[in-house]
């Protein structure tokens, strides 16, 4: 049997509340007798070995008063969270929710920075999951030098500046340690969908004339990137440009506001103005409503289980398979084709099971 996922967390937002619960709507399917290959909105179910329920949550950092201190299980349910509240029983996960980093207690050797590597090493944690707000690449920083230190792997979910880092990337893959990033590539998220019918006028011969793609939501994602969307733009720019896409007109607005009745609900608007035979219009608008943070959970219980996995097999640095499911992945996306993505992923697969 493969031991289970030991996770740590940083942010517990809407992201871990979707993992959170979805992992226990897995697990309760698999108590139903349902078997992994019929499960829904999984793209994977086994990496490394590690099924989609396999995780156990060990410890957490947060800064919200409605969290630190609290038990794990109590801390992902609160408010501002508002990730819908599935039908499962959710198990009791007591430890208590501990202080994150604050930006004057951040450098290592403070005292949050030794109080968070130990603790990262008492609970045994493989992977700690970096689920912060964008924009706070000092928080970045802080938490992927702990982790380092702590010999956990770390996975950076927001467009900041992790996995891109050739500093920070050499120095986790002189220590064996997998690093993972950056920027969640949503299951099924507007870049998939804008990259998907770009790449479709180029391969009809329909010249672009110009695109936009217009994002709104009422979680804390949304308010927060109204104000620090620079960094999330270029990553979803990276998205787009993955397959050879030419980007010069297109425009993104990563959160063009934040509408709180829609909750965790996200909404796209999709434009492509094209130029068909003899210079005619071709006009293309699509409207894309998801629930926001499934999304994301869709894509982190494969980075989380790739990350564990490669640290099983001492295999430092990036991991190839962790491409697609990444914006803006080290090294850029015309590295990796499908071939060393897949060999990654068997490579992954045939780590000795412990
Ligand atoms: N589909 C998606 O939802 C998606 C896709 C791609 C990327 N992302 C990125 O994932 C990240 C997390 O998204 P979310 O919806 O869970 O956000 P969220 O705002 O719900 O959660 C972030 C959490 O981090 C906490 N936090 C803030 N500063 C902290 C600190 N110094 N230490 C510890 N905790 C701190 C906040 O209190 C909050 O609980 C965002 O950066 C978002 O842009 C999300």
């Amino acid at each position: 049997m493969t031991a289970r996922l030991r996770l740590a967390i940083a942010g517990v937002g809407n992201n871990i509340s979707a993992l959170f619960q979805g992992a226990e709507y897995y697990r309760k399917l698999t108590l139903q007798g349902v078997a992994e290959a019929d499960f829904v909105g999984i793209t994977r179910p086994r990496i490394g070995g590690l099924g989609v329920s396999d995780l156990d949550f060990v410890a957490a950092f947060e800064i919200h008063p409605n969290k630190v201190g609290k038990p794990f299980d109590n801390a992902v349910l609160a408010d501002p969270n508002n990730y819908p509240i599935l039908d499962v029983t959710l198990p009791k996960v007591d430890f208590i929710v501990d202080e994150g980093f604050t930006k004057e207690d951040s450098e290592p050797g403070s005292a949050r920075f030794k109080a968070i590597v130990s603790r990262l090493r008492e609970a045994k944690a493989e992977v700690l999951l970096y689920s912060l707000p964008t924009g706070l690449q000092w928080a970045l920083d802080a938490y992927a030098r702990a982790s380092l230190e702590a010999g956990v792997a770390f996975v950076n979910c927001t467009p900041d500046i992790g996995a891109r880092s050739p500093e920070l990337l050499a120095a986790y893959e002189k220590a064996a340690v997998p690093l993972i990033g950056d920027d969640l590539a949503s299951h099924l998220g507007t870049s998939v969908v804008h990259r998907t019918l770009l790449g479709l006028l180029s391969e009809r011969g329909i010249t672009l004339a110009s695109s936009y793609q217009l994002n709104f939501g009422g979680n804390e994602d949304f308010r927060n990137l109204r104000d620090h969307g620079a960094n999330k733009r270029d990553s979803k720019i990276n998205a787009l440009a993955q397959d050879g896409v030419d980007t010069s007109n297109v425009e993104i607005i990563p959160s063009a506001g934040y509408v709180p009745h829609l909750k965790d609900s996200k909404v796209a608007m999709l434009n492509l103005e094209g130029l068909g035979w003899a210079g005619t219009p071709v006009s293309l608008d699509l409207k894309l409503k998801v629930q926001d943070s499934s999304n994301a959970a869709g894509v982190i219980i494969d980075l989380v289980r790739i990350a564990a996995a490669a640290r099983r097999a001492r295999l430092g640095g990036f991991s190839a398979a962790a491409t697609r499911r990444l914006k803006s992945p080290a090294g850029g996306h015309p590295k990796f084709t499908p071939e060393i993505i897949e060999n990654s992923f068997n490579q992954l697969d045939a780590t000795p099971v412990r």
